[in-house]
């Protein structure tokens, strides 16, 4: 335990653990003067540090979650590999701690690539994803010597095509993205396995892509990808998935994506890695040739419960029957709540309090009444100065802050035994005008 503890910590898997702690990366424990230490370093220490708001990674929970997954999968399918998909937490720092959990890398865009490679990924273990691949992001993938590129519309073929015709008769394996007509329970702006989703192609043209690459001299199939959405809390849909592209024929690969939920509420119960990929791995028994290689690709799940965002308190106003909580940071910094209704919680960082607090409405500094952190949470006399600490924010909060109202991004901050490390710095006022010209 970390020295200055109290034994009331986190559980590995703490599904069912109560406020305060049940939401903070594993680990997460009192300090003798009541406050959150978190990865084993003190929370008014670290907002006196780096300065609030910051986003606190607990590195230690990121690299065991990495290992749960690797290690999981291949316990359950020896012929198996995981790829982080990066578009959740697209840092230099976090594509190079994966990495050296041995993971592969699931890249969607020419940046998240050139972040990808300058982290060190082995070229081998890129998967290059997108729906609107542009020449430029196919040849650095390509030249890069990107492992598998996911085809996902018959422009994809001719391209890439093309920029091997000029590679010097180099062959790429590529995947087909198949669209399974299965629709999660989950917000509509994350779910991608639908009819009429923009991704991938629906079986029938699916079988005309696999007929066409068979027949490419340049393009080397390998197998099938799929991917239904995002923040799903149930195996069931996976399942569904995997029936729909073992409809297709036998390969050597399967990449079943990513998607599974994580568990930003005290009322939110999704399967845990351990179920997911026990759904996974006995679909993939059933269903799939006995020696296909499977490959899985989780963002959210590796990511958000790692990751805390601290905030320092504004103002308390009083007002109409409600408390709201007004802090420094937002939707600036994270844009979950307004873009897909995601609920986090919230408690006081120094005085973390149970169910019996002030309920309370925690709200960023920006100018849209929609800018809200924590719609309804209960906090333990909340005061101006305060910290905040919003716990479950390591995913697609960083890949979606922006500047609004000319926020400054806040830095992150990895937090390991103790120690703290800054491996983002927060942008200065210069930065938001470095691209001016004159
Ligand atoms: C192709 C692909 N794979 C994996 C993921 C990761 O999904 P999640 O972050 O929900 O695990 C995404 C996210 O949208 C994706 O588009």
């Amino acid at each position: 335990m970390v020295p200055g503890t109290t034994a009331t910590t986190a559980t590995p898997d703490h599904r069912s653990s109560p406020r305060p702690l049940g939401l903070f990366p594993p680990g997460t424990a009192l300090a003798p003067d009541g406050a959150l230490r978190i990865g084993g370093c003190h929370v008014a220490e670290l907002a006196e540090r780096y300065g609030t708001p910051a986003l606190i990674v607990d590195e230690g929970a990121l690299r065991d979650r990495a290992r749960r997954y690797a290690d999981g999968l291949a316990a359950r399918r020896t012929n198996s590999a995981v790829a982080f998909a990066s578009k959740a937490f697209p840092c230099t720092a976090v594509y190079r701690l994966l990495v050296e959990e041995g993971l592969g890398i699931d890249v969607a865009s020419g940046g998240e690539l050139a972040l990808a490679l300058a982290a060190g990924t082995d070229p081998a273990k890129l998967i290059v994803h997108g729906n609107a691949k542009t020449d430029d992001y196919l040849r650095a993938a390509v030249e890069a010597g990107a492992g598998l590129v996911v085809i996902d519309n018959f422009d994809d073929i001719e391209r890439l095509e093309h920029i091997l015709g000029d590679a010097h008769g180099r062959e790429q394996a590529v995947l087909v993205r198949v669209t399974p007509d299965v629709r999660p329970d989950t917000h509509e702006a994350v779910s991608t396995g639908q009819r009429g989703s923009k991704f991938g192609l629906l079986l029938p043209q699916a079988r005309e892509a696999i007929a066409r690459l068979r027949g490419s001299s340049r393009l080397r199939l390998d197998g099938l990808h799929v991917h239904i959405g995002s923040q799903i809390l149930d195996t069931e849909p996976f399942v569904r998935a995997v029936e729909a592209v073992a409809e297709l024929g036998e390969f050597p690969v399967y990449d079943l994506g990513g998607g599974l939920g994580a568990r930003y509420t005290y009322d939110d119960r999704p399967p845990s890695v351990e179920e997911y990929l026990d759904a996974l791995a006995s679909a993939a028994d059933d269903l799939l040739p006995s020696g296909a290689r499977v490959i899985i690709e989780p963002g959210r799940s590796m990511v958000a419960e790692a990751g805390v965002s601290l905030y320092r308190v504004v103002t308390v106003k009083r007002t109409g029957g409600e408390t709201f909580v007004a802090v420094d940071g937002g939707m600036g910094d994270n844009l979950e709540v307004s873009l897909y209704g995601q609920r986090f919680e919230a408690t006081v960082a120094t005085r973390p309090g149970g169910p019996d607090g002030e309920m309370c409405r925690v709200v960023g500094q920006h100018c849209e009444s929609g800018d809200v952190l924590s719609a309804s949470v209960p906090l333990n006399d909340p005061r101006p100065g305060d910290l905040i600490a919003v716990p479950v924010t390591g995913a697609y909060t960083y890949s979606l802050a922006n500047n609004y109202n000319a926020a400054r991004r806040p830095p992150v901050v990895f937090c390991r035994d103790g120690r703290s490390r800054p491996v983002v710095r927060r942008e200065t006022y210069a930065d938001l005008m470095r691209r001016d010209l004159p």
